[in-house]
């Protein structure tokens, strides 16, 4: 009987990837997947780390696991991911509340840490690599709609933004190899899926020297390069990325979208704060003037693009004067979506060491209020202002409301919910379709069929204002 593992997953895309990759290694160590805990011989939580209160979710969930474990002779249970990584000690040594800690460059080893665990020992690697992209592992979808999946495409962070943990937990930047990324998306394109979103901390530093540049006759490949490369595996294969990194976005990347039918027009481009002052703080390493020009040369280049963002309240020293700055920028901006967050310090961070968290608790929260009712009203405005149009839809699945109903994704990444539809006309998750837009919220968007068609580029041009 093969063992089952379950895997429970936290925090940024990049880690329900790396989740993906693990499967895969412990596929060929005997493992199936689980569907839940109590069915597993192994249970592993891929942490996050990004804010205190994204650890002490997993604290809580650790907790129960060894309430499980108690029951359940013989289970074992691991964490992986940023947590390993920062508080390695404290899992291992101090609470002895886990069998098993790996850090995400430490993957590989799982198969022989694993050994050790069965032997009655305590396991860890929490070693962090230069060179670790597992490229050629290829990854077992989980909850896979069939329809869309991630690839990553680089490792680490080499931005020293004060006040993030990723450059601890994660470790130095590195990119993938190209060929695997194209030869991953054929796969992925073989077994049927439609779209991909190419993953990485900062997708727009991607680099990848051949070790021999003569090789195969080209130098050195950027972010640009890749888009194209991974755009023209298929034109029914849509394209999507994330990270971009404002001071970083090139107009390269920018014309290569405008270039192809397939890849989304959606920029995430994280601003953080309005105001320059707090950015230099953070040292994010542009100003609110900078942000604003690579936002106007994405409207340029693709004026129907949408653009979302992340946004931190009440960082240090953060004043009301530099809190109405965000607001105003996202006047300015009218992004379509946002992640907004009230600041966490993390410790060691350059933030931690140099600044004191001095903004009350109740400002924080009452500023990140405030910037939640924004975005809204402009995201409402936009939605609104997209009806009568017509968008191309890639059908992902059954809505969650109604059995009658389907649910897919625009270029622009914003939910459309449209009829299924019946005999002939009914549509079915991985269909391109063009849609009508009837009516929309702030989150999401209603619309009719107008027709199936084979790939994005078949109804160009958009009809997007
Ligand atoms: N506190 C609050 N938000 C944070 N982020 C990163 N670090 C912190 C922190 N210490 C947010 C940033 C980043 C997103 C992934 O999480 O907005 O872009
Ligand atoms: Fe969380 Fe950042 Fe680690 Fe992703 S990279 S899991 S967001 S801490």
């Amino acid at each position: 009987m093969s063992k089952k593992v379950y895997i429970e997953s936290y925090g940024c895309q990049m880690n329900h990837s790396d989740s993906e990759i693990v499967a895969s290694i412990l596929a060929k160590d005997g493992y199936t997947t689980a569907a839940t805990a109590e069915e597993a011989d192994l249970v592993l939580l891929n942490t996050c780390s990004i804010r205190e209160k994204a650890e002490y979710t997993v604290m809580q969930r650790i907790n129960e696991m060894n309430a499980l474990k108690a029951k359940k002779r013989g289970m074992k249970v691991g964490v992986l991911g940023c947590m390993a990584e920062r508080m390695r000690e404290d899992l291992l040594e101090k609470k002895k509340v886990v069998d098993l800690v790996v850090g995400p460059d430490a993957y590989r080893s799982l198969p022989l840490l694993l050994d050790e665990v069965e032997s009655g020992q305590k396991a860890v690697n929490v070693l962090l690599s230069r060179e670790e992209t597992y490229a050629e592992i290829e990854p077992v979808r989980l909850d896979s709609n069939g329809v869309t999946a991630f690839v990553t495409i680089m490792r680490g962070c080499d931005n020293m933004c004060a006040f993030c943990v990723v450059p601890f937990t994660r470790g130095r930047e590195r990119s993938r190899d190209p060929h695997s990324i194209v030869e991953e998306c054929r796969q992925l394109v073989a077994k049927g899926y439609k779209e991909v979103t190419l993953l990485g901390q900062n997708v727009d530093s991607y680099k990848w020297t051949p070790k021999d540049p003569m090789a195969n006759g080209s130098g050195a490949t950027d972010f640009a390069d890749l888009l194209s490369m991974v755009a023209e595996v298929s034109p029914a294969l849509r394209v999507r990325y994330s990270t971009s990194h404002p001071k970083d976005m090139t107009d390269k990347v920018l014309a290569v979208m405008t270039r192809y039918a397939n890849i989304c027009k959606y920029v995430h481009l994280p601003v953080q704060s309005g105001s320059s002052d707090v950015l230099k703080r953070m040292n994010r390493g542009y100003s609110r003037e900078w942000y604003l020009d690579r936002i106007a040369s994405i409207r340029k280049h693709m004026p129907g693009a949408a653009i979302s963002t992340d946004i931190i309240t009440g960082f240090c020293g953060e004043t009301e004067e530099d809190h109405q700055q965000t607001l105003s920028l996202m006047e300015e901006v009218r992004f379509d979506m946002a992640f907004m967050f009230k600041y966490s310090e993390r410790p060691k961070t350059l933030a931690a060491r140099k600044y004191p968290d001095d903004v009350p608790e109740e400002v924080k929260s009452r500023r990140l209020q405030e910037v939640i009712a924004k975005l809204n009203s402009t995201a409402g405005d936009l939605r609104r202002n997209a009806v009568g149009e017509e968008r191309v839809v890639l059908v992902e699945g059954e809505s969650k409301r109604s059995a009658e109903f389907m649910y897919g994704r625009d270029d622009q990444y914003t939910t459309v919910i449209v009829p299924r539809g019946s005999g002939a006309t009914e549509i079915k998750a991985g269909d391109f379709v063009r849609v009508r837009i009837l009516s929309g919220t702030s989150a999401s968007l209603k619309g009719e069929v107008i027709a199936v068609i084979p790939h994005p580029a078949a109804m160009e041009p958009l009809s997007i204002a």
